[in-house]
């Protein structure tokens, strides 16, 4: 396909709505007749007509500027020669681009420029991608009569302090457009123009170099930039690309278009694409810069294999691998049973690459026993929108933030996690739309430059729901519902029970104050300001989901949506913020133990069907284990096999000790990864995966927006991952085959209705596309639910407030909460093998002054961090972005291991971990009691949590079978892999049997 890379000089005029089309002026340049939108900037018009205006300071990325006067033009009736970027076209206007005398006018500024501009542009960086040099040729500059000896800025030194790229400041033009671009695009505001005249420069923050300033590293400044002044290191060390392929950004859910450009098989740089759907020309540091992992010395190429997860690993053949898994899978079903296997698909690999897996897994092991990684993350979100909407996915695009008038902005940090999208909602912000911001922690979206958020709702972790409630109370009682919209478009009894529900005063800010900690006074003004500020969009990220109340929070947020008729149309809807490039896609592609591709039950005949006949396998009518339940059948000794495609369960999923212990359980182990990580130290195959660099395929991101990945380099592994997994299952006897991704993706379309318009041809051809892309909507969908709900009508559903089980205690006094920093990713597995380990080379535990003062903590020291299943040391930062009470941090480093200390608490629907709740101590230093824990370490902690366990599930259930059941868990539980822990445990001295016995038993009686 052809990437369209021409600079129109000005962006296109902006209407009320993307519906709303500006009336039309006619014009001429250069004697051509030219239509274009009303507020058209004449450079725009030019351009569009075929005739590019020199320009320096004008980028079709920023508005006119007006400065560099190289773009001058003489209009009919006009006196002098206006800058054409800055002079909106009129109706009936007769422009002239070109006569002697402004190529005089032009070539005057072009002598002043190079006079003060080092001539080596022969050994320049940019030598061949350099405007000034362009525009020098375009105006047919042979001479600067004004020499090259007077007063210059040629020994000016260059700040090489970002890692990324380098600041030359002798080759400023000081057109501003990285000034501009970081103003308006990235809204960070890091750059000024310091001084006047002559002595006027680009500077970056107040300490004069780029690390030590805001600078987040988006990189749109190096992209603007029409000189070498700022210039990737990449292009400095290597030259410049010579081909480029549109991909997509394998990091966050955003999704962000980008161009490898390469040498051969070396990627140059990353250049964000202007006409990606989801990012429109911008960057964050990950997509941008953080891809270097892709070649990191630590990625294993070749298949390894290993008896038992202590010995060494064995490179072997593809061919040794598959057929070793296979003939160990196939033992285990014999012995087993059928269902004593199963397997992960990752939101990390590509829409094919997980249909792939899944498949395998229900055709070839003949079960359902099928999670993903979502499970951890946005599970709750597909059970409540599903429930309130007709469908598990987000409501609107990206650009409909830009029509947004009130942002109602609840567990999530975009600036760090979803940082293109940040820009996005900032440049809304400016322009003028309210912000409210829900979040037990003061994220920066609070007070930013020029961003200030109207309400901010500190809320205590865990009290999610009594404040949507309370918000929704008082829209109720105070008649500020839009009742048309609900008998319109909603389950009218459904209704009447919530209107009763949320009208009860236990609902009222003034109740809830008790449980949330935020003034009864802020939610009553918020929920006015949400109600009647105009378009009201809720944005909302794992802050929300992550909590044994996740579903019913997502369920709370769709209730406000509709009772308000905030759905439907530009700058509304209830939207999820996803974390992984592809948790969408992996949902949709029937990752879940219970839905087939589509989000279709495994108990409809029909779709179970439709799958039989083509694939030729039976699937089962019953729904699979889920993550927790394979990991806990592991601990029973029922599930002896997994298959986990790039996920570091052992370090991303709560209570890793437990994760860990799990793993050891098994027989088999067979991890599909780039690196040996903490889940494939204890794997028994492992089979190289690809990078996004490699891979060929699509990503879903969290506007539903199915994108391409194409491939920038061959498979350095040899194979494909879904080559790799079609050849373990034909091993496994079930034939399974394609020749090309593309292959599957026809299969996707045949079986999955919302996919049945999408092939790669297709997505070629049209760039992208929201799902549903039907013959309904062969373009796909940016908003849905525009006349009607999916499900027919909306429904609302009572959301009672559940306090979370984990709270605090005098042993455990402070709420831990966790997230993400923007120069981290995930689990950290490719970030840390980046420079980007220079902005966050540890995790750090944001803790109050107040709660740091009382314990003795001091700044920057290490601190003991401990919960009821475990302990870990981080250094401390004292802020009080946090509420007393509250700490945070961050889990992108497995020697910290955040996730040590979190619990088996998860959303009643989805089993979503609540990773955003643990109660826990903190202490000064690395205290005894973490000694004591540390090795057989945290097992300690397994073994409470299984005494839990077992309480739980006698609770729910004390018929005999139930007893007898627990006594099963009790034995395997003693018999197991964790007789080891325990033994160790002993030996420490830091626990008895007894004590555990006297433990589990206690937990039992109390239960009972
Ligand atoms: S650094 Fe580049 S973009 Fe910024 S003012 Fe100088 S020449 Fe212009
Ligand atoms: S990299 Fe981004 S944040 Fe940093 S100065 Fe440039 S535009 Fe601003
Ligand atoms: S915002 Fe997300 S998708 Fe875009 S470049 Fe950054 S990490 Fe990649
Ligand atoms: S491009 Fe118009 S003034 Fe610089």
């Amino acid at each position: 396909m052809t990437l369209i890379d021409h600079d129109l000089g000005t962006p296109a005029p902006r209407g009320a709505s993307r519906d709303a089309h500006l009336p039309e002026v006619s014009l001429t340049i250069d004697g051509e007749s030219v239509v274009v939108p009303e507020g058209t900037s004449v450079m725009r018009a030019a351009a569009i007509a075929g005739v590019d205006v020199p320009k320096l300071c004008a980028t079709d990325k920023l508005d006119p500027f007006g400065s560099c006067r190289l773009c001058l033009v003489e209009i009919d009736g006009r006196k002098g020669t206006p800058a054409s970027c800055t002079t909106p076209v009129a109706p009936g206007m007769s422009v002239t681009t070109q006569s002697p005398k402004l190529e005089r006018l032009r070539r005057g500024v072009m002598e002043l420029y190079i006079s003060d501009h080092p001539l080596d542009c022969l050994t320049c960086a940019a030598n061949g991608d350099c405007e000034l040099q362009d525009m020098a040729g375009a105006v047919g500059l042979r001479d600067v009569r004004y020499g090259y000896e007077g007063d210059n800025h040629l020994s000016l030194t260059k700040d090489t302090s970002n890692p990324y790229f380098t600041f030359d400041s002798s080759k400023c033009i000081v057109c501003s457009r990285c000034v501009r671009a970081c103003e308006e695009v990235q809204g960070t505001f890091a750059l000024t123009i310091e001084g006047r005249g002559f002595g006027s420069r680009v500077a970056a923050g107040a300490n004069g170099n780029f690390f030590d300033s805001p600078c987040v590293s988006c990189g749109a400044c190096v992209q603007v930039c029409p000189t070498a002044t700022l210039t990737e290191n990449t292009v400095i060390e290597l030259g410049q690309p010579r081909r480029e392929v549109l991909t997509t950004c394998a990091y966050c859910g955003v999704g962000c278009s980008f161009k490898a450009e390469m040498q051969g098989e070396q990627v140059v740089r990353m250049t964000p694409y202007k006409d990606g759907g989801a990012n429109e020309g911008h960057s964050c540091v990950k997509g941008r810069f953080a891809w270097g992992y892709a070649s990191h010395p630590d990625r294993q190429l070749s298949p390894m294999i290993r008896e038992s997860n202590t010995d060494e690993w064995k490179k072997v053949s593809w061919e040794e691998a598959i057929a070793y898994s296979a003939k160990k899978l196939k033992e285990i079903q014999a012995t087993h049973g059928q269902n004593s296997i199963g397997g992960i698909t990752s939101s990390r690999c590509t829409n094919e690459e997980v249909f792939a897996v899944q498949k395998m897994i229900r055709g070839a092991f003949g079960n359902n026993n099928v999670d993903t990684c979502a499970r951890v993350c946005h599970s709750p979100t597909g059970f409540g929108l599903k429930n309130a909407f007709g469908t598990s996915a987000g409501t609107q695009d990206f650009k409909s933030v830009e029509y947004a008038d009130v942002i109602l902005l609840i567990g999530a940090n975009p600036t760090d996690a979803h940082p293109v999208f940040a820009s996005r909602m900032k440049k809304r912000l400016r322009a003028g739309a309210k912000l409210i911001v829900v979040d037990p922690r003061q994220i920066d979206l609070v007070r930013t430059p020029h961003v200030e958020a109207s309400h901010f709702l500190q809320l205590r972790p865990g009290t999610n729901v009594a404040v949507i409630n309370s918000l929704a109370h008082v829209i109720v009682t105070e008649g500020l519902l839009d009742e048309a919209f609900v008998s319109e478009r909603c389950e009218p009894v459904e209704f009447s029970v919530w209107r009763e529900f949320i009208s009860r005063p236990e609902n009222s800010p003034e109740q809830m104050e008790a449980h949330t900690g935020v003034p009864a006074a802020e939610v009553r003004a918020a929920a006015r300001l949400y109600a009647t500020g105009g378009n009201g969009a809720i944005y909302y990220g794992l802050g929300v989901t992550e909590h044994s109340q996740g579903s019913t929070m997502v369920m709370g947020m769709a209730n406000l949506a509709m009772a308000t008729g905030n759905l439907g149309r530009d700058g509304v809807g209830v939207n999820p913020l996803r974390g992984q490039n592809n948790v969408q896609g992996s949902c949709d592609m029937g990752s879940f133990p219970h839905e087939l591709a589509g989000y279709r039950h495994v108990s409809d005949d029909a779709t179970r069907e439709m799958f039989q006949q083509l694939w030729g396998a039976t699937i089962q009518d019953e729904p699979g284990l889920r993550i927790p339940n394979m990991l806990d059948a592991a601990l029973d000794g029922t599930f002896r096999a997994i298959f986990v495609q790039g996920e570091d369960i052992a370090q991303s999923d709560p209570n890793t000790v437990h994760v860990q212990s799990a793993l050891k359980a098994m027989d088999l182990v067979i991890v599909q990864d780039l690196f040996v990580n903490e889940t494939a130290k204890l794997a028994h195959v492992f089979l190289p995966g690809t990078s996004f660099l490699e891979k060929d395929g699509t990503f879903t991101n969290a506007e539903r927006r199915i994108n391409r990945v194409r491939p920038a380099m061959r498979p350095q592994t040899g194979k494909h991952e879904w080559e790799a997994v079609c050849d373990l299952a034909e091993a496994m006897g079930f034939a399974m085959r394609w020749n090309t991704s593309s292959e599957i993706m026809d299969e996707i379309a045949k079986l999955t209705p919302t996919f049945a318009g999408v092939s790669f041809d297709h997505l070629d051809r049209v760039g992208s596309v929201q799902w549903p892309c039907n013959e309904a909507n062969p373009i796909g969908t940016p908003i849905m639910h525009r006349d009607r709900f999916v499900r027919g009508l909306g429904k609302f559903t009572p959301t009672p407030y559940v306090p979370t089980e984990e709270r605090s205690t005098r042993k455990f006094p402070l709420l831990l909460t966790t997230g993400r920093i923007l120069s981290q990713y995930n689990v950290g597995a490719q970030t840390r093998r980046t420079k980007n380990v220079k902005w966050h080379p540890e995790d750090i535990l944001e803790i109050h002054p107040a709660d740091a003062e009382e314990r003795g903590v001091r700044e920057g020291e290490e601190v003991t961090i401990s919960s009821r299943v475990g302990a870990t040391v981080l250094r401390a930062h004292i802020t009080d972005r946090v509420a007393p009470g509250v700490v945070y941090t961050t889990f992108h480093h497995p020697v910290s291991g955040a996730n040590v200390v979190t619990t088996e608490n998860s959303d009643w629907a989805t089993n979503c971990p609540e990773y955003k709740v643990t109660a826990v101590q903190v202490s000064p230093g690395r205290s005894a009691s973490t000694v004591e824990l540390d090795h057989p370490e945290h097992r300690l902690g397994a073994l409470v949590r299984m005494a839990n366990q077992i309480a739980r599930q006698w609770a729910a259930d004390s018929s005999a079978d139930a007893v007898s059941a627990t006594v099963y868990h009790l034995e395997n539980f003693w018999e197991h892999d964790m007789r080891v822990d325990l033994a160790r445990a002993v030996d420490t001295g830091s626990v008895t049997v007894d004590d555990l016995v006297i433990e589990a038993v206690r937990r039992l009686t109390v239960h009972a």
